[in-house]
């Protein structure tokens, strides 16, 4: 927290720019010192947080772009979302994104004072961040496809004091093209490709930040030109809603039984037989791959996506009383389809009685599932042995038709606009 000199010209300062009383414009500042905080503790973010981010972070009323949001819920927690819009079928379509991506990404981003910066996916948040980071030199212009967003995007950031921020209503896979180019992209949206636009409007040394997915796997990648293509030697987490408008993509999604299991590439299984699969017997695999207690189990994941019958499982909480699933959690569990079977990373094995360390195992159903299985804890093992603790994958971003012998080796992604390769240096 700020001392109390400074604690007071702020909430002073506060009450002036949005008309709060003192308590409520006193006690948002105490909320967002404490949200700053909770974040700025070593959690994974696969970088360090920068001050000027943790700085920006300590300074924009968050609770002003969650307008009929509690403001205890605008800062409690660092690590959820606030969803404002839903489709009819109940899927988040905007949110006020949550606070530790947020800053994953800025500090990805590594925005200078003075430069121009272009967010895709708006809500006025993020925005206002970004134009805590370029200063008044600096421009930042953040364009989303629904008007309602921008709509209320702008009346936020004016009533937070951003008026200078640019909202523009528009499809974000066409970047901004009348207000380029930008040293700095963020995209706050699922995506799953790199669109023309987005480097093109990139200045020669800008650089682009993108969640983007990979069989299923969401990270975020910072992305810099490097010999005609894209690198990036850094991924983060990441969870957006999906984008729509002509980037959108539909994937490849199974429902049963308040199990679903997904990619963003067609899966090459036999969905009438996976059906009922997981009603049949099941089989174990354990690694002997163990994380201790507190620490983040999703080390493996991008490596376990390299495999090209990769998906992901999410089940129901009704699906988990009910015994059908034992996964490791409910979201986005790691999994493995081919012909008639499924394999999925089981529920974390505790090694002893206290609890000081947990296995890694999965489970398999179906006539291949015991072979699935072991394949799923074999890739853990490997992951293990030969990556864990290194530098992680690096990405690379080629035009799409590149030929092989040109691409580096690795794990290869078909997009329509890029191909794109994970690739693998050995842990030292
Ligand atoms: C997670 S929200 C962005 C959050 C925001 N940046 C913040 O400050 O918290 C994602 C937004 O992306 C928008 N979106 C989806 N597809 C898009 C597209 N093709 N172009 C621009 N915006 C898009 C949605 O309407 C939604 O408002």
């Amino acid at each position: 927290m700020p001392r109390n000199k400074d604690l007071k010209r702020l909430v002073r300062a506060r009450m002036a720019e949005t008309g709060e009383n003192y308590t409520r414009a006193l006690t948002a500042l105490e909320l967002r010192g404490a949200m700053a905080d909770q974040i700025a503790a070593p959690v994974d973010l696969g970088k360090d947080l920068p001050d000027a981010v943790l700085a920006a972070l300590r300074t924009v009323p968050r609770h002003l772009f969650a307008p009929g949001v509690p403001l205890a819920r605008a800062y409690e927690d660092a690590y959820t979302s606030i969803v404002t819009k839903r489709s009819e079928l109940g899927t988040s379509l905007s949110s006020v994104s949550a606070p530790w991506i947020v800053a994953g990404m800025l500090a990805q981003l590594d925005v200078r004072p003075g430069q121009s910066v272009l967010e895709i996916g708006s809500g006025g948040y993020q925005a206002a961040l970004l134009r805590e980071l370029v200063g008044a030199e600096g421009s930042v212009t953040t364009v989303d496809i629904d008007p309602e967003v921008t709509d209320r995007a702008r009346a936020c950031l004016d009533l937070a004091g951003y008026g200078d921020v640019r909202t523009l209503c528009a499809d974000g896979e066409y970047g901004a093209p009348a207000h380029g180019p930008f040293d700095r992209i963020i995209v706050a949206v699922q995506a799953r490709d790199i669109p023309p636009a987005w480097t093109e409007q990139l200045t020669p040394d800008g650089r682009l930040v993108a969640p983007l997915l990979t069989r299923g796997v969401s990270r975020s990648w910072e992305l810099d030109r490097e010999d005609g293509h894209l690198v990036s030697r850094s991924n983060g987490p990441a969870g957006f809603v999906p984008m729509q408008g002509a980037g959108k993509h539909r994937g490849w999604r199974l429902d049963e039984a308040g199990v679903r299991l997904w990619s963003d590439e067609p899966v090459g299984v036999d969905r009438a037989a996976l059906a009922a699969v997981l009603a049949t017997e099941r089989a174990e695999a354990w690694s002997g791959v163990t994380v201790p207690r507190g620490e983040l189990i999703t080390g493996p994941d991008l490596w376990l996506a390299a495999d090209p019958d990769h998906c992901c499982l999410k089940a129901s909480q009704d699906a988990v009383d009910r015994g059908l699933v034992a996964a490791t959690w409910t979201m986005n569990v790691p999994a493995l389809a081919a012909r008639s079977s499924l394999a999925y990373r089981a529920r974390m094995r505790p090694v002893d009685d206290e609890g000081t360390a947990y296995e890694f195992g999965a489970y398999g159903h179906g006539p291949h599932g015991a072979e699935l299985a072991e394949r799923l804890a074999g890739h853990i093992r490997t992951w293990d042995r030969d990556h864990r603790g290194g530098p992680g994958p690096v990405l690379t971003v080629h035009p799409a038709g590149t030929p092989a012998s040109d691409l580096p080796g690795g794990c290869v992604l078909n997009r329509r606009h890029t191909t794109m390769v994970l690739s693998w240096e050995a842990a030292r």
